[in-house]
């Protein structure tokens, strides 16, 4: 595996790839890789003639300054992952090889889709993620990108990014990756305690929960009955839980003749924020 860091660099490798005929595969990532990324990889060596990933954790997109201090970096480690699922070219390029000029940041509006769940709780996050997908798909000119369905309003932003700009790639999304007591697979998993770990599932079961009730009680009823679940776990503080479109991610407020449903929840779990969801069918079983 080829590790580049020079944004010259994996340009002028890229270019060489296209013209020579290559599909080039490309999964983005903040590093600190797990099954989750592992997959969307083995699905891209399987697809591409080329995988390319990257690992840089963006600060443009952390609206909590502890939480990009604290990210975790595990670069040596997930070289070594890398090498295993198939991937052809690391990108890890350092933060001034992305932002070297002081000007101010470019401004991305996404309407109704930024003013909701992640949009309204962490404000700038999807400027920032939308100015890091914009840099790395013209630097790396992916036939394919890979994105995983735990970050699903990321995915509907990057959909709407790749509309808007015309990018020339197809937007695969992956579903989440869990693990056996349910919770879903995330780098920021690494920071949990002990104590947290073992609490962190009632997300998961909250969602679960909520399944259940959706064709018996009301969203106001089942919004309580999250919050009363989840106000039962120690150490876990609720920051938002909806049932959401999935294509549009706006809020429903009657689920009378709805077909399917986003449920999304958001909480701190100790120090760690961690996120959610599942697409349920509401004529499936
Ligand atoms: O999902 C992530 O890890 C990040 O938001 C991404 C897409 C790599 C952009 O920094």
């Amino acid at each position: 595996m080829e590790v580049i860091e020079q944004v010259h660099t994996i340009r002028e490798r890229v270019q060489a790839l296209r013209c020579s005929g290559k599909t080039i595969g490309f999964v983005p990532t903040m590093g600190a890789l797990h099954e989750g990324h592992l997959q969307l990889l083995r699905a891209s060596a399987r697809e591409n003639d080329v995988t390319v990933c990257s690992i840089f954790v963006n600060p443009t997109q952390f609206n909590n300054p502890d939480d990009y201090t604290l990210y975790p970096r595990t670069l040596t480690q997930d070289t070594e992952l890398l090498q295993t699922v198939g991937c052809d070219i690391l990108f890890a390029p350092a933060a001034a090889e992305i932002y070297p000029q002081q000007h101010a940041l470019l401004q991305f509006s996404f309407g109704p889709l930024e003013a909701v769940m992640e949009g309204a709780n962490r404000p700038g996050h999807f400027n920032g993620v939308a100015i890091i997908v914009s840099k790395l798909f013209h630097l790396v000119q992916p036939h394919r990108a890979y994105f995983g369905q735990k970050d699903l309003q990321q995915v509907a932003i990057v959909r709407q990014l790749i509309q808007g700009l015309s990018f020339h790639v197809q937007l695969v999304c992956f579903p989440t990756v869990r693990e056996e007591d349910g919770l879903a697979r995330s780098s920021r998993n690494t920071r949990l305690s002990p104590a947290q770990r073992q609490a962190a599932p009632s997300l998961h079961k909250a969602l679960k929960m909520a399944e259940t009730q959706l064709k018996h009680l009301t969203v106001a009823d089942i919004k309580a009955q999250v919050s009363d679940l989840l106000g039962q776990v120690d150490g876990v503080e609720l920051e938002y839980f909806e049932i959401a479109d999935p294509a549009t991610l706006q809020p429903i407020a009657d689920l009378r003749d709805v077909q399917e449903v986003a449920l999304c929840v958001a909480a701190a779990v100790g120090p760690v924020r961690l996120i959610d969801n599942i697409l349920v069918n509401l004529n499936e079983g």
